[in-house]
């Protein structure tokens, strides 16, 4: 729910959207911008770490558009303004790279409908995993995962794309963002995340060498790679001209998803926080304004996932900022709000599985226009 109102004689916009948990409105400051006098609005002041506009990561591809995972799905990402396109990596059983945000096979592809792989169906082979009967990728070779069709995996979506894509190696999407970015003229960035790093390392599948090794010589766009398992990233630390990304749940405080940010400042780049943790009045992670406590230690901050079609997170927040500022100009859906509020949070990017609504806003508020 969106609510725009006039406050008196000081003519404020108060926008109010409603996110899920109790938090109170922000006293940031928001959209001091700089006068543009064309437009008669101010543009937005960006407190980025490096004072320039957030990246606009697509999660999964153009994962609200199109199946999670599928080059179409990253292409259409790219084309609706993405700076970076994020692979989920896991493996194939002849150690292939390839792009599935689970290792079991069966919500985001037509693994069931294959009677020949029936019989690789079992039980989570990691024993520190979900307790899940289901296929696995790293039981399937490379040619076997071809065979197989992307489908619709989040609920609600489309399922108009069902059947029709195949399940990309990362080597593909690494050339799908080299010809993007030559056709376009632009930098095409990617952002890989290492998947359960420690058990498919276990089991003689690292990610180390084929993810470095695919990524050298690749000159797109910026490069990050992300982990939940702080052991992968240390381990590639000085290995790679890669930023590094920790990424930190919100959940099971303590339980080695939660790493203090000075602790993450001496391996890697930038902290990859699950949204609910960065709101400056959400106190988790041992404090208050997250973005500011990773700014001061030089890591950079990149929040997920920005979902249209799932509004969710802390709290009943207001905003409020001038009636004839740029913000009050081109924040109008409830998920323009919930990106602008982490704009004005100063994070650094954002994952979001509609790219062309954090782009078109984020680059309304550069420009000063709608
Ligand atoms: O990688 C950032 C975010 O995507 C982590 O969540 O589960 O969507 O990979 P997940
Ligand atoms: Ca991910």
């Amino acid at each position: 729910m969106m609510v725009r109102k006039l406050v008196g004689s000081t003519l404020l916009v108060s926008v109010v959207f409603v996110l899920g948990v109790s938090c109170a409105p922000t006293d940031r400051p928001v959209d001091a911008g700089s006068s543009d006098a064309s437009q008669g609005v101010s543009s937005m002041k960006w407190s980025t770490l490096s004072g320039t506009p957030p990246i606009i990561i697509a999660h999964r591809g153009a994962s609200g558009y199109r199946p999670e995972h599928t080059l179409a799905g990253y292409e259409l990402a790219i084309a609706q303004g993405a700076d970076v396109i994020e692979p989920d990596l896991v493996f194939t059983k002849d150690g292939v790279l390839v792009a599935r945000h689970d290792r079991y096979l069966s919500t985001s592809t037509d693994v069931a409908d294959h009677p020949e792989f029936a019989d690789k169906k079992r039980r989570n082979p990691d024993p520190n995993g979900e307790a899940r009967e289901d296929w696995w990728a790293e039981d399937f070779t490379l040619a076997e995962i071809k065979s197989l069709r992307a489908r619709q995996a989040f609920p609600g979506r489309s399922t108009e794309y069902d059947g029709q894509y195949e399940i990309p190696t990362f080597d593909e999407i690494l050339t799908l963002a080299t010809e993007q970015a030559k056709t376009l003229n632009r930098s095409v960035g990617v952002y890989p995340e290492t998947k359960h790093p420690d058990y498919l390392e276990s089991i003689g599948l690292d990610f180390e060498d084929p993810m470095l090794s695919a990524l050298r010589g690749f000159d797109a766009g910026p490069v990050y790679i992300q982990s939940f398992g702080p052991s992968i990233l240390k381990r590639i630390s000085g290995k790679t001209d890669a930023k590094l990304i920790q990424l930190v749940h919100e959940e099971s405080p303590g339980s080695g998803s939660n790493i203090p940010l000075a602790e993450i400042a001496a391996y890697a780049d930038g902290v990859g926080p699950a949204k609910a943790i960065v709101l400056p009045d959400v106190p988790i992670l041992g404090g208050v304004d997250f973005v500011t406590r990773a700014h001061e230690l030089g890591l950079l901050v990149h929040p997920w996932t920005f979902r249209k079609d799932q509004p969710a997170g802390p709290g009943v927040a207001t905003i409020s900022f001038p009636v004839d500022s740029i913000a009050a100009k081109v924040v109008k859906s409830d998920a323009e709000v919930e990106f602008y509020r982490y704009f004005a949070a100063g994070v650094d990017g954002v994952f979001t599985d509609f790219p062309d609504i954090g782009a078109d806003l984020r680059d309304a508020l550069a420009d000063g226009e709608d």
